[in-house]
């Protein structure tokens, strides 16, 4: 039987007038039944709200400018926008979507499309740092799946251990953190790892990782075992999205950290000391084949 519904929409495709009510007496009139609303009412639970997109002021239209103009086709700027709103929000809001579809003149089910894709992009608000553990098989077997857990409860907000991309604290202040499990972090070698706003913490256990995650809701910022030093989420979105700080010579030092491990060199540091060598690259390379223009 069906229950009315206050919509005065129609349904099944049979059109019902406001203040009408229906049964529903076979597959052909399947109609939802309604009671008094008005036109507008109708529209607003039809039609989602507009989104303020008063976030993104001149500044960050500025930037979006920048990355359109980048590419030869304005449609390539949708990853590094998506990151230019998170640097922004912290995450990937309904009014990011439409800011990104209205710079691009894509649809909002378009972009929706890549953001919900991804997974580096959040569809909820964020911590000042993102806690990324790596439970893939090799860091899960070294310790990962025990890291996550101890670290799903050390963060709890209220006696029940976080979930996937929950946050601990309040999203976006000094010290809170969401918390995700990650898929290989391509540092198998130095496993278990974690990540924190993309930086990298090896040969991690439950006790270094707790260490870890109290230093930050101090609002300490430990140094990351390689690496650039760690800052905040959005501070990375933002280099994520394509812009720098205009010190340039601070930024340099600060990336300039070291990013190989002894780990990680030891099979070129084999074939070095035994005079192994590559085979030799082709002269000229194939040519590659014409690709047909959207
Ligand atoms: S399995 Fe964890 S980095 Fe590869």
């Amino acid at each position: 039987m069906n229950q009315p519904l206050n919509t005065g929409s129609t349904y099944g495709g049979s059109s019902v007038g406001a203040g009408e009510t229906h049964a529903a007496t076979g597959p052909d009139t399947d109609v939802i039944a309604t009671s008094a609303v008005s036109p507008e009412e109708t529209r607003a639970l039809v039609e989602p709200a507009m989104p303020d997109l008063s976030v993104f002021g001149p500044d960050v239209i500025a930037k979006a400018q920048v990355q359109i103009a980048t590419y030869p086709e304005s449609r390539s700027a949708l990853l590094p926008m998506l990151h230019l709103v998170q640097s922004v929000e912290g995450y990937v809001s309904q009014a990011g979507i439409q800011f990104c579809a209205q710079q691009l003149e894509l649809s909002n089910a378009e972009v929706s499309a890549v953001a919900t894709f991804y997974t580096m992009y959040k569809r909820k608000p964020c911590g000042e740092h993102l806690v990324s553990v790596c439970t893939n098989t090799l860091c899960a077997v070294l310790g990962g799946d025990a890291i996550y857990e101890r670290l799903q409860k050390h963060l709890s907000n209220d006696g029940s251990p976080l979930k996937h991309e929950d946050t601990s604290g309040t999203p976006g202040e000094t010290g809170s953190i969401t918390l995700e499990h990650a898929e290989c972090l391509a540092a198998c070698d130095l496993g278990p790892v974690l990540q924190v706003n993309y930086e990298f913490y090896d040969n991690q256990t439950p006790e270094s990782a707790v260490e870890l995650v109290d230093a930050l809701r101090r609002g300490e910022k430990p140094a990351p075992t390689r690496g650039a030093p760690l800052t905040d989420l959005r501070t990375v979105e933002l280099e994520l999205a394509g812009f720098y700080p205009e010190d340039d010579a601070e930024f340099r030092g600060r990336i300039d950290g070291p990013s190989a491990a002894v780990e990680t060199l030891r099979g070129a540091q084999l074939a070095a000391d035994r005079g192994w060598t590559a085979p030799a690259m082709p002269e000229k390379a194939p040519e590659l084949p014409e690709v047909e223009k959207k």
